[in-house]
């Protein structure tokens, strides 16, 4: 049972230079459960410029003295956070169950890659490490340090409401930056929630502010502030570049981790068995709705028809409903947009010529009727050119394509315009690393469905997918920081490089 009340665990206010604090004009956003939109979770601030431009100036006060605490210290207060996480991990994992719909073994997954991020950044504090490396010149030393970049503008997802913002606000505070986040409209308690756990941790006034709203309001406020040195968002790829475009006049730093339309393969020589509950977590977990989810399945012909129609028996027998009850696979999809859009691309499927097999349709049993609920779905006979196996569709939607040979599975994943996660079941090692090679995603997995990430490796993807940067692992670091390169001459005289150069 949830230990304590929303209003201890998720403050409806947003949080400027240490103190909850309620939008300047009043207006609010409803937060409501997707299993029973009669169930209002709580109304929360609405915010737009000049909330963003008070946390901005917040952070950026904050920055001064932030900047300066050696990173060890930083890194200590992150493993106070993953305790105080670790603590409320179970009504963190209910209010987000209830708020975006997920299962609560997964939600209570999502709070734990919190936890582990916290944790991993808390050992960063005590390397950070640059590099020394000799000089061309005697007498002179080179180095390289990691500084932090500045304020940070964090924009994060409903679907990940936990996980994906402690991926950018971990690394970007152990590494001495500021920042002011603006959790997704659909999740504002669990965004609320997660920050509240961090002040509580002991993460200094203005350190962390927290900005709720929407994305073309506070979002894109931050967005165009000119006191925000960087942006760190995580969407869909038609926001990023909009994101993107609005950095861009100012050269402001902006990473961007995009959409996905990611593919398994399945070989003729795979362990079916496992093929087909890969594809199943991979498709249905958090009713498709990840970047990672496993939207497109490139079987090899001479195994199609039975993985396909045991694949069909098993999507029917999946049962959809509350995801508090442990005995459901999946929950509702976040909201009515999103049911709609789901909706839409089932008709454009069918329009385009594939085969529905199962689903395509909401869920409306009385019980299900006041929420977002979704059939598990498959199509088949899709043809790569189809609309249905190039755009995200962010739902419990399956397209099946049938291939001949590893040559074409390879040409058939990589025809998409994204390129974020991938997988092959096959047993034959040497296929197994043509393709960790031949697969254009940031993330291949041998065996295993494309979802699956782990906090201390890299997580990104190639093409629309973002724009080029890695989140989580090391590699985020490059994010967060700018190199700064020293040179120390200590000869006493002036050399030049290049010129006083004799070998
Ligand atoms: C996302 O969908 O935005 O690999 C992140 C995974 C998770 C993270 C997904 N660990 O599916």
């Amino acid at each position: 049972m949830a230990k304590r009340t929303l209003s201890q665990l998720a403050p409806d206010k947003n949080l400027i230079g240490g103190k909850w604090v309620p939008d300047e004009d009043g207006m609010t956003l409803e937060s409501r459960n997707p299993s029973d939109a009669r169930e209002l979770i709580g109304t929360f601030p609405r915010s737009r410029g000049g909330e963003v431009d008070r946390a901005v100036a917040a952070a950026r006060a904050a920055y001064k003295t932030w900047s300066r605490v050696p990173a060890p210290q930083r890194g200590a207060l992150l493993r106070r956070c993953a305790e105080v996480l670790a603590e409320r991990k179970e009504d963190l994992a209910r209010l987000m169950t209830r708020e975006m719909g997920k299962p609560l073994a997964e939600a209570r997954g999502d709070v734990q890659e919190a936890i582990d991020c916290a944790n991993f950044y808390s050992g960063e504090g005590r390397r950070l490490y640059g590099e020394t490396t000799p000089s061309e010149l005697p007498d002179k030393h080179a180095m390289t340090l990691r500084l932090p970049v500045g304020v940070c503008g964090i924009i994060t997802p409903w679907n990940f409401p936990v996980a994906v913002p402690s991926w950018k606000i971990f690394p970007a505070i152990l590494c001495g930056n500021t920042l002011v986040f603006k959790p997704a409209e659909d999740t504002p308690a669990c965004g609320a929630a997660f920050i509240k756990a961090l002040s509580d941790a002991g993460v200094p006034p203005g350190v962390v502010n927290l900005v709720q709203g929407r994305g073309e309001e506070a979002g894109a406020a931050l967005v165009q502030h000119p006191g925000v040195n960087l942006i760190s968002f995580t969407g869909s790829s038609e926001i990023g570049k909009l994101i993107a475009a609005s950095c861009g006049k100012t050269l402001k730093r902006c990473a961007l981790e995009l959409g996905g339309k990611n593919a398994q393969i399945v070989m003729d020589d795979a362990d079916l068995d496992l093929a087909l509950e890969g594809a199943l977590w991979g498709a249905f977990g958090t009713a498709g709705q990840r970047c990672t989810a496993t939207s497109r399945l490139i079987i090899h012909k001479q195994v199609k028809d039975g993985l396909v129609s045991r694949l069909v028996k098993a999507a029917k027998a999946l049962r959809v409903g509350d995801p508090m009850d442990a005995k459901n696979f999946y929950g509702p999809l976040v909201n009515a947009r999103q049911l709609e859009r789901v909706e839409r691309y089932v008709e454009i499927g069918k329009q385009e010529g594939a085969r529905l097999l199962c689903g395509g349709k909401r869920l409306s049993a009385p019980a299900l009727k006041h929420g977002f609920f979704f059939a598990p779905t498959i199509f088949d006979r899709v043809t790569p050119a189809m609309r249905i196996a190039r755009e995200e569709i962010f739902g419990p939607v399956l397209s099946v394509l049938e291939i001949g040979s590893y040559e074409e599975a390879v040409e058939v994943l990589n025809g998409s315009d994204y390129g974020l996660s991938s997988s092959i079941y096959t047993r034959d090692v040497n296929r197994a690393y043509r393709a960790m090679r031949d697969l254009e995603a940031g993330i291949t997995y041998i065996n295993g469905p494309t979802i699956g990430a782990e906090v201390h490796l890299p997580f990104g993807g190639v093409k629309q997918t973002g724009n080029g940067h890695r989140e989580a692992g090391r590699q985020v670091l490059d994010i967060f920081t700018e190199w700064k390169t020293v040179y120390v001459d200590y000869s006493g005289r002036l050399q030049k490089a290049q010129i006083d150069v004799t070998a």
